[in-house]
């Protein structure tokens, strides 16, 4: 047991900044070629800060793009179908080779904060769907996350963790930046959708998806991607589950990838003062915005 721990533990990797935001190690090596990735017109980007959402947004677009066609969306794992624009580990190809060897029309997933984006897809202004959830929910979701994600740093304990995450010393940063850097960039091009609407009422969120698209489906194929999109179904999807993911890279008997898939689980969670403490550091630093969320 000794051993085998000393093995997973051995791939965790410690941060390091790029561009003065806490990132793996192994990404900011490849950053040379994210920096000058090239997108193409019709490459669609699925933009989040961790832990929001991102698996659910991409298999929803992936059905979109295929027409409801649940067969086709088995074709491959998500991580594989959307591949993750910055993503650099020491073996296997990157995102970027992934997106270079992928057919167009593309979507590709980034965490990237809006500063850090490639110039390339403003250049050629391409869409943008960024998806927001509460930071009380995206806590709690990224602090299991490093438990089974082995990528990441340990967490520590929750009472640790929590701290780090609003300090901004965790991967991708502040939630804070990122989630307001992303809305301040809003424009004709760009989707801000939130989690929290798409768990009320998910029917309304994919049509404004495909009101942005300017595309139309019937109505039996929106039922067909809802259903297949939902919590329950994604859960057993080996395609969107991520559990084909090596195991030393992700271990769901620790925590699985689709843990809980609602909103408010921070309640069973967070102490009394720590939400407290939580409530006036996001006023602080949410103060002067429009930008808004639903806590549950
Ligand atoms: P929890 O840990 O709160 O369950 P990301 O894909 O950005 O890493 O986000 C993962 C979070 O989204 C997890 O949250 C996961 O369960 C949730 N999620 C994934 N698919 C979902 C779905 N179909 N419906 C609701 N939540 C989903």
């Amino acid at each position: 047991p000794l051993l085998a721990m000393e093995q997973e533990d051995a791939i965790r990797q410690e941060l390091g900044s790029l561009h003065g935001i806490p990132l793996f190690k192994s990404f900011i090596e490849g950053w040379p070629q994210v920096k000058a990735f090239q997108a193409r017109p019709d490459d669609l980007l699925i933009s989040t800060y961790p832990k929001s959402g991102t698996t659910w947004l991409s298999e929803i677009m992936d059905m979109i793009y295929h027409d409801g066609d649940v067969e086709k969306c088995r074709r491959d794992a998500i991580y594989n179908r959307v591949p993750f624009l910055e993503m650099k580990v020491p073996k296997g190809p990157s995102g970027v080779e992934q997106l270079e060897n992928t057919p167009s029309p593309r979507l590709v997933k980034t965490h990237l904060p809006v500063q850090l984006l490639p110039t390339s897809f403003w250049e050629k202004d391409c869409k943008i769907i960024y998806m927001a959830r509460n930071p009380k929910d995206v806590v709690i979701s990224y602090y299991y996350f490093h438990h089974m994600a082995k990528i990441h740093p340990d967490p520590g304990t929750k009472a640790e963790f929590l701290e780090n995450f609003m300090a901004g010393k965790v991967a991708y940063g502040s939630w804070y930046d990122h989630v307001r850097g992303w809305w301040e960039k809003k424009q004709e091009r760009m989707l801000y959708l939130f989690y929290e609407d798409m768990k009320k009422d998910p029917r309304r969120e994919v049509q404004k998806i495909l009101h942005f698209l300017g595309k139309e489906l019937e109505e039996g194929t929106v039922e067909r991607i809802l259903h297949h999109t939902s919590f329950q179904e994604m859960k057993k999807n080996p395609a969107a589950n991520y559990e084909t993911m090596l195991p030393t890279m992700m271990d769901h008997s620790v925590s699985p990838f689709l843990r809980k898939g609602i909103s408010g689980d921070w309640k069973n969670h967070f102490t009394v003062a720590q939400n407290e403490r939580f409530d006036k550091h996001y006023q602080e630093h949410m103060a002067g915005s429009d930008l808004h969320f639903q806590m549950e």
